[in-house]
Order: structure tokens, then sequence, then C-alpha cells
């Protein structure tokens, strides 16, 4: 049943944030915001914030967050009707229901889930008890999976006959469809979907069935793996096998495992590692991540992230930058999974997990050791290659981390390699434009990033005092950007958080409790003059390249004048004006 928005507004509305949130934390006031020791994770250091105006929280340790609402529903273990009535009732507030807009596809995903739920159960029974099945326990006791694994993952046997589920479950026709638990044959009768199967029982986060893999004996005809397809219930895009299990633990070590299938986390969970997760027959997807940074920053990759191709090292920084998440790889012995290394040597496999290191580390360390550093020509081509990997790492300090280090091992002067990723980079003066610069946006470098950051913040928290002075064309980092038109789209803040994509909201939410006692005026200027200093190197460029520099002269002189008073002096509006006009102007002429 839906709550009318309107309710939902005025329960906001009508409640003060820092005083339900103030029954549970002692929270003392800093500047504008309200900080005390997280709820929601064990802490001695007040990382926990609140903004009033806003009404968000936003935990720094543990990156709890969201509003009244969500902070009811966290602390009180209550949906979000639950929390609402709560709420709403401490405020005087009648709730008005309207029925008819969600319930249908609400009742009808109930109705999958529990069919999906009764088909786990009768497949669970056939493998613990059925003589057909015998054959089925045998293998899995050969692979090392007792009666407790098999319970504990309610794994199943799918018998090799026509429609044995279908019938003894007894649901609708419709909805064995509908799951894909059973379809319509030749002649028109119904069948089972999965038959001389293993059955891995697919839940969501909440631990709600709703899909299967179905592994084939060995030995057998087919696929090795068969999995439900797409339902109204399952994704396979946005689910992660095991996470229903794991998020616990994946809370608590602030840490999560990725697999590649079902028997490694299997595997990992007897070897002791219980924070495993496995995509289901896909690629790690964005909202596989998404998912996951809900529960932990850290992402270890179980699997050879480096075979997965050139393309996910983009796809990994992106994420990265994006979720903020950081992406680690456990490094396997060659040829072997998490499932096999379990049976053969699970303390390597815990070793494995718990020394994973950075992936950018991860792919130069493997270059490393595939190279012949004992030849002179061999360092040289492993340094070349190792420039080509750093070259795709958006941070300009994490790459010169990593160029002294492979500087190091190569016996190159770190001054020369820095020159080579340059030319790899497509730096100016050299060469035509390089991998990076083909990218839509140029990365841009830490200190645009705090600048940036902290103006937005201000976007968010004191817009009066910064509105008027900003403007796309000083946002050179493209999540910034997007930030910031969820801001300028929206007309209140609340507005923005309901329109933005789901990296944005995250963000959004963090900048709103950040700290933001800061000379408004200067953050922008410091905002400007990066931007500015962008258009003086082309610009500088141009005038190389012209026929008649003198033509360039003026507008450098006069940029130049103005980025000399912005540095010098205490920046007045009318100076932030003029340069965001300016700037303004050339993104235009540039464009057209
Ligand atoms: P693997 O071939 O590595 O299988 O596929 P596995 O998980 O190690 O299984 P065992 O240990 O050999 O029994 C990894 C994952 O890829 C998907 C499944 O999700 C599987 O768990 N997959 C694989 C398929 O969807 N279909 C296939 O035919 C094979
Ligand atoms: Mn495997």
């Amino acid at each position: 049943m839906g709550i009318v928005d309107e309710d939902i507004e005025r329960v906001r509305a009508s409640t003060d944030v820092v005083a339900i949130i103030g029954e549970h934390v002692a929270l003392r006031r800093s500047g504008s915001r309200w900080v005390g020791l997280c709820p929601f994770h064990a802490e001695k250091s007040g990382s926990f914030s609140v903004n009033a105006e806003l009404g968000l929280y936003y935990c720094f340790g543990c990156q709890a967050k969201g509003d009244v609402i969500t902070f009811v529903r966290e602390i009180n273990h209550l949906d979000f009707a639950g929390a609402l009535e709560l709420l709403a009732g401490r405020a005087g507030i009648q709730l008005r229901y309207d029925n008819e807009a969600q319930s249908g596809a609400h009742r009808r995903r109930g109705v999958l889930v529990e069919a999906m739920g009764k088909a786990v159960a009768w497949y669970h029974q056939r493998l613990l008890n059925a003589p057909d099945a015998a054959a089925a326990r045998g293998y899995l006791r050969s692979r090392g999976y007792d009666g407790e694994i098999v319970r504990r993952f309610k794994l199943g046997w799918a018998p090799d006959d026509w429609d044995q589920l279908c019938r003894a479950i007894e649901v609708p026709a419709d909805v064995l469809r509908d799951t894909g638990l059973g379809f319509v044959n030749r002649r028109d009768r119904m069948q089972d979907s999965f038959r001389g199967r293993i059955i891995f029982p697919i839940f969501d986060v909440r631990g709600d069935a709703v899909a299967l893999g179905g592994r084939i004996m060995p030995g057998a005809e087919g696929p090795k793996y068969k999995n439900s397809p797409a339902t109204a219930i399952y994704d396979k895009s946005e689910v992660l096998y095991g996470l229903n299990w794991a998020k616990t633990e994946v809370v608590e070590r602030g840490e999560v495992v990725v697999c590649e299938g079902y028997t490694d986390v299997i595997g990992m969970s007897q070897a002791g590692v219980q924070r495993a997760v496995a995509t289901c027959g896909t690629a790690l997807t964005e909202r596989h991540v998404a998912l996951l940074k809900g529960f932990s920053r850290r992402i270890v990759l179980a699997f050879d992230a480096d075979a997965a191709g050139q393309n996910a090292a983009e796809r990994f920084y992106e994420w990265e930058r994006r979720y903020d998440v950081d992406v680690f790889v456990a490094a396997m012995p060659p040829g072997s999974d998490p499932g096999e290394l379990a049976q053969r040597d699970p303390v390597l496999l815990e070793k494995a997990v718990s020394g994973a290191v950075p992936f950018l580390a991860f792919r130069i360390e493997r270059l490393l050791a595939a190279s012949n550093l004992s030849t002179p020509e061999g360092r040289a081509r492993a340094a070349q290659a190792a420039v080509d990997l750093l070259g795709e790492h958006p941070s300009a300090l994490v790459r010169d981390q990593y160029l002294m280090q492979v500087a190091d091992r190569c016996r190159v002067d770190p001054a020369h390699l820095r020159d080579m990723l340059r030319v790899t980079q497509g730096g100016p003066g050299i060469g035509g434009p390089g991998r990076v610069l083909n990218r839509p946006r140029p990365r841009s470098d830490e200190g645009d990033d705090r600048s940036a950051l902290m103006t937005l913040r201000l976007a968010v928290q004191r817009p009066e005092e910064v509105a008027d002075l900003l403007d796309e064309v000083l946002f050179d980092d493209e999540t910034h950007l997007r930030i910031y038109r969820s801001l300028v789209g929206a007309t209140t803040f609340h507005e923005a958080l309901t329109n933005a994509d789901p990296d944005v909201v995250e963000a959004l939410g963090r900048l709103a409790v950040e700290d933001a006692d800061v000379e408004a005026l200067d953050v922008v200027a410091r905002l400007v003059e990066r931007a500015a200093s962008r258009v003086m190197v082309q610009l500088e460029m141009q005038v190389r390249a012209a026929d008649d520099p003198m033509v360039h002269q003026p507008r450098m002189a006069w940029l130049a004048l103005r980025m000399e008073r912005l540095r010098t002096t205490t920046p007045s509006r009318e100076l932030l004006y003029e340069l965001v006009a300016f700037l303004r102007e050339w993104a235009g002429e540039e464009a057209s």
C-alpha cells in the first residue's frame, strides 16, 4: 500500500531531525552541523554528522546516510511505512493510503517469491532425501560439501523427469511461467525448466528466493549451468548470489569479496571467508557496485580481473571514482578459482583474500612478474608496458606513487618515466592526443577535486551565497558536473534528491553534511582560478600554433591580469562574475 506523497512531505516537514536522532545519539553542535558517535557502527571518534536544515545525516565512518525516515527505519528495523507511521504518530499526523497505485505489482511480486520459495524447499528436500538424488549427494560429498553446507546454502536436486516440480508445488501455470520454474512444452503441457541438475538457489539481499542456478552432473550432456531467466523478481545485473548471507560480515569487516560462481562463494565460506558473493553468469555491473557500495567501500575481486579485458580497467577506475569504492584483487594461483582452491588449499585461499592489493598494483605486479628484468632490453620493455598501465589511472598522485616503484624495479630514472607517461597521455607539446585525451572529458587532479567539492558543498548548504556565481564551465569533472546540474535543475534540495541518479544522490547526501565553514568567495575563487588556468593553457597553445601570435595577445593579457588579481587579493564578487562570464564565452566559442 502506498502512502500519499503529500503526507510523506508533511511528516518530513513537521519532524525535527536533530530531536529524533538526538534520542539515540549524543549530538553536539559544530558549525552549521551536529556531530556525534555513529549509532550504526562502533567508533570512538564522531564520524556521524547531521544537517538540521536539510534534514539529512551521514556517517563518514560507515557511510550510513539518509533522512529522518531512513534513520528511524534503520535504528528501529522498520520498513518505510512503519517508520513513517511512527513519525506521523509523534507529529500528530493521520496518514492516508492510496491502495491502487502500488499494490498490484507488489502483490504479484509476493506471489512469485512465494512460489520460488516453495520450489527451493521442494528441491532441497529432494536432495536431502530422494533416492534419485543419491548420485548428486555423492558428487557433492566428493567436492567436500557436507550436510551443513547443503543446508546452509539450501542446495537442491531437480529430478531428471518431466514435470515433478510443477505437479508437486501446486502453483498456477502462469506463476510457474513467470518465475521461470516451468514452461509450456510443444504438447501444450507444463514442464519443469530444471531437470537433472543440482540447484543453487539465488536469494535477493533481503533473503527472498528469486532465481535458481542449476549445475549439470559431471559427464552429462549440456551446458554446465542453466540459470533462471530474467523475471519480474530477478534481474541478474542487480542481484549478487550470497549477499543475503554475507551482508552481516561484509558490513562488519567493511569488505566484500566478489567471485564468479556459486561454488566459489561456498568454497570461500568453507575457507572461513563469510563475506563472499558472486555474479550469476554475468560480468560485474555498475548496478552491482552501487548495491555493494551500500554495504562496504572495499571490493575485493576474487577472479582473474585482468583477463576480464582492457575495458574492465577503465570501468573499475570509473566506479572507484563515482561510487567512492576501492577495488582490490585477490591474486589466485594461475588456473585456479576459489571453489577449487578451497578444496585443495583453504589456507592459501584465505591468504589470497587477506593479501588483496589495489587493482593497479595487481596489474603492475603481474606485468613485472611476467617480464624479464635481468636484461636492459627486458627492463626497458617492462617499463614502457608499465607506463601504459599507469596511464589508465585517473589520479596523478596515485600514478606517481606506482611510477616510483616501477622506476625502482626497472632501474629507470623516475623523471624519465614521467616524460614517457606524459607522452602516453598526450601531454602538451608532444605528438598527437593520447588515449586519455580521447576520453569524453580529461580527468581532473586532486586539487580540482577539492575546490569543486567544496564549492558543491556550499551550493548545497549555503546556495544563497554562491548560486549566482556558479556555472557549468567551472566543473571539469563529469561527476561534479552531474551533481551541479542536479542542483541547478531543482527548486529545492529534496527535489534534487528525488530526481538525481543514485550516485549523485549519494554524493548530495554527503555534501549536505560535510563541513562547509569556509569563506565562500575564497572557495569559488579557487575553482574559477583552476578553470581559468585550463583556458590559459589552451590559449598558450593557440598562440604557439597561430601565424600571427599577436591576435591572441590581448585576450591572454586580459586573463593573466585577472588571474593575478584572483591570486593576490581577496576576491570580489565582481571579479568572479567577470571571469565566469569570460569562461562561459570561451566555452561557447570552443563548442562552435
Ligand atoms: P565456472 O565455469 O567457473 O563454474 O563458471 P564454477 O562456478 O567454478 O562451477 P564448478 O566449481 O566448476 O562446479 C562460473 C559461473 O559462471 C556461470 C555460473 O554462474 C557459474 O557459477 N556459468 C558458467 C553459467 O551461467 N553457465 C555456464 O554454462 C557456465
Ligand atoms: Mn569456476
